[in-house]
C-alpha cells in the first residue's frame, strides 16, 4: 500500500512538474501555429493583461504619496506618444518647412518677383494704421521667437549639441523655454487683436473665387480685382486666427500641466500643439516671402503704412475704388526717394 502510494506521490509529482515547465515556457506562446517566430506576441498578451486588470490602459501600483500619477508602471499609450514625438512630427516637420522653403526658391527662379507693371507713381495711398503695424509686428515678433525656441524642442537635442556642446545647449535650451512661455501671452493677444480689427475685411465672398480661379495674379500676368484682402490674404488671415487659437490652446494645457486634463489629453495637446505649429511656421514663411521679396512694392504696407496708387490699383482695385469714393485715397503725393528718407 505504502509502495502504491509512494508511486502515485511521484506520478503526480512528476505531472505538476510538467505543468509547471509548460506554462513556463515563454518561447512557446512567441510562436505562431506553424512554428514561426511571432514578434508581437508579447505585446498582444500586455493587451489582453491590461484589458483584464480594467486598469484604464495602465499598469499600476501603489504609492503614499499624493501624486498618484507616480503609480503607473506601464501605460502603453505613452510609447505611442514618444514615437510621435521622436519621429511621426519630426517628419511632419521636415516636409512642411524644407518642402515649403524649396517650393518658394523654385518659384522665385521661375516667375521672379511680381513686379509693379505700371511703375511707381509716387502717389501713396494709406493702407495700415500705426496700432494695425504695431499689432502686426508684435505678433510677428512673437512668433518668430516662440517658432525658434519651439522648433528647439523639437529638434534642438538631435542637431545642436554636437555643434555647440551639451552645456551650451542645455544654456539656450532654459531660456528659449523661458521665451517660450512668456511670449506666449503677447502672442496670444496679437491674436485675438488681429481677430477683431481685420475681420471685416476677411468675410469671403465672390470676388475671391474669381481671384483664386486667375490665380491672384500670381500665375500669369492678369491682375484680378480685388477688396482690402484678396483671397489668398484672407486664407492667411484664417490659417492666423484658427491656427493661433489652436497652438495657443492646446500650449496653455501644456503650459500648466495635469491642472484642466489627465494624461490622454496632455498627449493629445502636444499633438495638436506640434503639429499646428510646424504647420503654421510653413505657411508664415510663404506669408513673408510674397510680403518681402516675392512682390515689388508690397512691404511698406506693413512698413510705413502706405501704399503706392499703382500697386493698389493692380493688386487691390476694388478697395481702392472704394477708398477713392470716400475720400481716403488723395494723400499727398509722396516721392518713393522722400519715402526712404
Ligand atoms: C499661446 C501660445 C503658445 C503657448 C502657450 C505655447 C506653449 C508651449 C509649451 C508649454 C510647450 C511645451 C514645452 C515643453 O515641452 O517644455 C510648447 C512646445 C512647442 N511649441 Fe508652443 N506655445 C505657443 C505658441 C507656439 C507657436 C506660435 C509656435 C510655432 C509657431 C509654437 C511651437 C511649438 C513647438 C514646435 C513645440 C515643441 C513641440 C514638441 O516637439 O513637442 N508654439 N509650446
Amino acid at each position: 500500500m505504502a509502495k502504491l502510494f509512494g508511486q502515485f506521490r511521484f506520478l503526480a509529482g512528476a505531472l505538476a512538474l510538467g505543468l509547471l515547465v509548460a506554462m513556463a515556457m515563454p518561447a512557446g506562446a512567441q510562436r505562431n501555429p506553424d512554428g514561426s517566430v511571432n514578434p508581437t506576441a508579447q505585446s498582444v498578451k500586455e493587451q489582453q493583461l491590461l484589458n483584464a486588470l480594467g486598469t484604464g490602459g495602465a499598469i499600476s501600483g501603489r504609492v503614499s504619496i499624493p501624486d498618484q500619477k507616480a503609480a503607473n508602471l506601464i501605460h502603453p499609450a505613452g510609447r505611442d506618444w514618444r514615437y510621435f514625438h521622436e519621429i511621426t512630427l519630426r517628419w511632419i516637420g521636415v516636409i512642411a518647412i524644407v518642402g515649403m522653403l524649396v517650393i518658394l526658391v523654385a518659384f522665385y527662379l521661375i516667375r521672379g518677383q511680381v513686379k509693379l507693371e505700371s511703375g511707381f507713381s509716387g502717389r501713396r495711398i494709406v493702407r495700415f494704421n500705426g496700432f494695425e503695424r504695431f499689432v502686426h509686428w508684435v505678433t510677428a515678433s512673437c512668433f518668430i521667437i516662440l517658432a525658434l525656441s519651439g522648433l528647439n524642442i523639437t529638434f534642438g537635442k538631435l542637431l545642436l549639441p554636437p555643434l555647440i556642446g551639451e552645456q551650451a545647449f542645455a544654456t539656450w535650451a532654459q531660456y528659449a523655454k523661458y521665451s517660450h512661455n512668456y511670449l506666449s501671452f503677447p502672442f496670444t493677444i496679437g491674436v485675438f487683436c488681429i481677430f477683431l480689427m481685420w475681420i471685416a475685411g476677411n468675410i469671403p465672398n465672390k470676388v475671391d473665387i474669381e481671384w483664386l480661379k486667375e490665380g491672384g495674379g500670381m500665375v500669369g500676368d492678369k491682375h484680378p480685382p480685388a477688396y482690402r484682402f484678396n483671397g489668398g490674404q484672407k486664407m492667411i488671415y484664417w490659417i492666423v486666427v484658427i491656427g493661433g487659437t489652436l497652438v495657443a490652446v492646446s500650449g496653455y494645457f501644456l503650459m500648466f500641466p495635469f491642472y484642466a486634463t489627465d494624461i490622454t489629453g496632455m498627449q493629445l495637446a502636444q499633438i495638436v500643439h506640434g503639429t499646428v505649429a510646424v504647420l503654421f511656421v510653413a505657411v508664415m514663411i510663404a506669408h513673408a516671402y510674397i510680403g518681402t521679396i516675392g512682390m515689388e512694392g508690397a512691404f511698406e504696407a506693413m512698413w510705413d503704412g502706405t501704399v503706392d496708387i499703382n500697386w493698389a490699383k493692380e493688386h487691390h482695385s476694388a478697395w481702392l475704388e472704394e477708398e477713392t469714393a470716400s475720400g481716403h485715397a488723395n494723400a499727398p503725393p509722396r516721392s518713393r526717394m522722400a519715402a526712404a528718407k
